[in-house]
């Protein structure tokens, strides 16, 4: 039987990465894609020793003739695709609504959520003239329970768990699976890309992540695993899956529950620093 085949957006750091040797491992044809040619083309070499057929695009997602021209390439290399993960992102802004300038609204949603509805949108013909593919979008907690002075993140990782809500419907009758992943904080380079007024805040956020019980090679697991049972949530912080199930069911005691945890850490730490990225 032919190989599987997956293509991974962000796929030279963290998650994507984790994700590209996941897949690797369980014998996928992987090709990652990002703009950090630098670290594209290291992680290529290293997945090169478990998949000789791995390939590195330089593709923007925030350039539609980017995603086109790879799933083009994907065409000729491989013949199409079956796994299509968005995952490429960034940390966005860490800050009030007065403080965000519309410059940064523009930069997150034009990455963070657009790049998620240009990938979906390249590859979709082509899954369909196939008859079958699979679409897995990086959401995030942060789209689920919304904490203060991220509204720009919070933003935008809601509108890709809306989006993948709409597209599980809409392209089931093509064969067309999706799964949308949402993780809380887990240690990646993400604060590479996260911005903040006070340097502190960052330090807080990197302190978050390294404190976090599960890393992207975890969060990758849940998604194969995930992936393999056709689910379409994939929540893998077990606190934080809980916050969602009381805001869902008991709203009131979730507010109730957030407010004073919020106003437990503004007495502590920055304000900023809250536990759904
Ligand atoms: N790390 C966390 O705590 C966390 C939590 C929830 C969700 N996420 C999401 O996981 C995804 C992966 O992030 P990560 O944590 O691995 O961070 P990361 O910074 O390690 O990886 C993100 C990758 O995306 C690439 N990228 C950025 N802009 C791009 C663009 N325009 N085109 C192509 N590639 C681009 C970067 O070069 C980088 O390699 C993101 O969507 C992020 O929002 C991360």
């Amino acid at each position: 039987m032919a190989k599987k085949r997956i293509f991974i957006t962000g796929g030279a750091s963290g998650l994507g990465k984790a994700i590209a040797f996941k897949f690797a491992h369980a014998g996928y044809q992987v090709c990652i894609a990002d703009i950090n040619d630098e670290r594209g083309e290291a992680t290529l070499a290293e997945l090169k020793k478990i998949c000789h057929s791995a390939l590195y695009f330089h593709c923007d997602i925030t350039k539609m003739e980017d995603l086109v021209w790879a799933k083009e390439q994907l065409i000729v290399h491989w013949s199409g695709i079956d796994i299509v993960v968005n995952n490429a992102g960034v940390g966005g802004n860490a800050g009030g609504i007065d403080d965000i300038s519309l410059d940064d609204w523009q930069w997150v949603l034009d990455i963070n959520l657009l790049g998620v509805v240009r990938g979906c949108k390249a590859f979709t013909p082509l899954f369909k003239l196939q008859g079958f593919g699979y679409f897995i979008n990086i959401a995030s907690m942060a789209g689920l329970i919304n904490a203060p002075n991220m509204s720009n993140y919070n933003v935008a990782k809601a509108g890709v768990i809306a989006l993948s809500e709409t597209l599980s419907m809409e392209l089931a009758p093509y064969n067309v699976g999706v799964s949308v992943v949402c993780p809380a904080f887990f240690k990646t380079n993400l604060t590479e890309t996260l911005k903040a007024e006070d340097p502190k805040v960052i330090h807080s956020v990197n302190k978050l992540m390294n404190k976090s019980n599960l890393g992207a090679d975890d969060i990758a697991q849940a998604i194969y695993q995930a992936f393999s049972q056709q689910k379409f949530w994939v929540l893998p912080h077990k606190t934080e899956r809980r916050l969602w199930l009381l805001k869902r069911y008991i709203p009131f005691l979730f507010h109730y529950i957030m407010k004073k945890h919020l106003a437990r850490l503004g007495k502590k730490k920055p304000a900023n620093a809250n536990t759904s990225r």
